[in-house]
C-alpha cells in the first residue's frame, strides 16, 4: 500500500539538458494545480538528498519564467551514484554506499514521493531507491536520444538544431575554401545526433558508434567527390565513433572512464584525414553548445507532457515507473524495464538507408 501523497521532491541528475526546467515547471504547477501538494526542491541531483540543507519549497514565483531557459534551476551532477558515493576519509578517498542516509532524509524531510528527471544512469539509482521502498516516478532526460523505452526525449530536438545550425554555417567555409570539415557531435554509445544533423546539414561522411570506419573509405569518398567536381566535404563525427578494428579514437578519462573529453575524436581524426587525403582540414567541436540554449517548442512541449504525466503517475500511487513516449502518446513503463537498454542506430534500419540512398558515406 502506498502512503497518501502532500509533499513531493523533485531533482534533476545527470547532464544538464534543454527542456529540464519545462518538466520542473510542469511538476510544480500540476502538483499545485491539480492536487494542492507542496514541492520540494533537491538540488543537485541525489547529492541534495544526502546533504537536505538546501531543499526549497518550489512555488509558483521560482517556476515563473523559466520555461525558456536552457539548463536546470535546481542544478544537477553526473557523478553522486548514492549507492557507490566516493568520500574524503582521513586523507583518502573511499567509495560508500550512502543509501541509506538517502533514504532516512526522504523521510526526515517528509517527501511523499519523488520525481527523478534523468538519463540511464539516474534512473537506475532510482530503480535501486524504489526497491528500497522510495516512492519514486522516473522522467527521462537526454540530449543523445538513446533510452530505449521512449520514442524521443526532450532535449534531442535543441541540440539536433543546434547541430544542424553549426553544420549548415560551415558549409559555407568548407565550399569557399575547397576544405575538409570536421564537426564533432555529442553521442557516447548511440549516433542519433550525428546521423540526423548529418542527413539534416547534408553531410558526405557520418561516422557513428553503431558503424565501425575506416580511414581508407573516408578518403575514398573525399576523393570521389573530387572528381566529381565537388572539392570540399563535411564529416560529421560523434564523440564515440569506432576504427573497423573496434578502437575508439578516444583515450579513457580518469574522472569518467567511458567518457570521451570534446574534441579528442574530431581532432584525431582530421589531422589523419588531412594526412591521408592530403588536404585542408578544419576540426570544429560543438560539445556542451549542444546541450545549452532555449529548449526549441518540442521540446517544451514534451518536458511539459513528461511533468504532468510523471505527477499523475504520483497521484495513482503507480511508483516505480518511468514516463515515456510511445507513438506519440505519453505512457509509463517499470523502471525496471527502463534502464540499462540503450537505445542505439540499428546499422541496417531506415535512417542509415536513407542516409546511404542520399550517397552519405558512414566509413564503411
Ligand atoms: O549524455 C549526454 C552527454 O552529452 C554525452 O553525449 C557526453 O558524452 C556526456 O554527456 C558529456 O558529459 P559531461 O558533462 O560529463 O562532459
Amino acid at each position: 500500500m502506498s502512503k497518501p501523497v502532500k509533499t513531493i521532491g523533485i531533482l534533476t541528475g545527470g547532464g544538464d539538458c534543454p527542456g529540464l526546467n519545462a518538466v520542473i515547471r510542469a511538476v510544480v504547477k500540476a502538483a499545485m494545480i491539480r492536487y494542492g501538494w507542496t514541492v520540494l526542491g533537491i538540488p543537485d541531483g541525489y547529492d541534495g538528498l544526502i546533504w537536505p540543507e538546501k531543499i526549497r519549497p518550489l512555488g509558483a514565483g521560482d517556476i515563473s519564467g523559466i520555461l525558456v531557459r536552457g539548463g536546470t534551476i535546481l542544478g544537477t551532477s553526473n557523478r553522486g551514484n548514492p549507492f557507490a558515493y566516493p568520500m574524503r576519509e582521513n586523507g583518502q578517498t573511499v567509495v560508500k554506499d550512502v543509501s541509506p542516509l538517502l533514504l532516512a532524509n526522504l523521510a526526515k524531510i517528509g517527501l511523499d514521493a519523488l520525481v527523478v528527471v534523468g538519463g540511464d544512469g539516474t534512473q537506475k539509482i532510482a530503480l535501486e531507491l524504489f526497491r528500497r521502498g522510495a516512492q519514486v516516478v522516473g522522467v527521462p532526460k537526454t540530449i543523445d536520444n538513446d533510452l530505449s523505452a521512449t520514442e524521443v526525449t526532450f532535449g534531442f530536438d535543441t541540440a539536433l538544431r543546434t547541430a544542424t545550425d553549426a553544420i549548415d554555417k560551415l558549409h559555407t567555409t568548407a565550399e569557399s575554401h575547397h576544405r575538409i570539415m570536421v564537426v564533432e557531435v555529442m553521442g557516447r554509445d548511440a549516433g542519433w545526433i550525428a546521423l540526423q544533423s548529418g542527413i539534416a546539414g547534408g553531410a558526405d561522411v557520418i561516422l557513428i558508434p553503431e558503424v565501425p570506419f575506416s580511414l581508407e573509405k573516408i578518403c575514398d569518398k573525399i576523393e570521389q567527390r573530387a572528381a566529381a567536381g565537388r572539392h570540399f566535404s563535411i564529416i560529421v563525427v560523434a564523440e564515440g565513433c569506432r576504427t573497423i578494428d573496434g578502437h575508439p579514437l578516444f583515450p579513457f578519462s580518469e574522472e569518467r572512464r567511458n567518457t570521451p573529453r570534446p574534441g579528442t575524436v574530431a581532432n584525431a581524426l582530421g589531422a589523419l584525414v588531412g594526412r591521408h587525403a592530403g588536404r585542408e582540414t578544419r576540426v570544429t567541436v560543438l560539445g556542451h553548445i549542444q546541450r545549452g540554449g532555449s529548449p526549441s517548442p518540442f521540446d517544451r512541449v514534451l518536458g511539459s507532457r513528461f511533468g504532468a504525466a510523471a505527477v499523475d503517475l504520483v497521484a495513482r500511487g503507480e511508483f516505480g515507473r518511468m514516463v515515456c513516449l510511445q507513438s506519440g502518446s505519453i505512457q509509463s513503463t517499470p523502471l525496471e524495464e527502463a534502464v540499462g537498454v540503450l537505445k542505439t542506430v540499428d546499422p541496417n534500419g531506415q535512417f542509415v538507408g536513407t542516409a546511404r540512398s542520399l550517397g552519405v558515406s558512414f566509413g564503411d
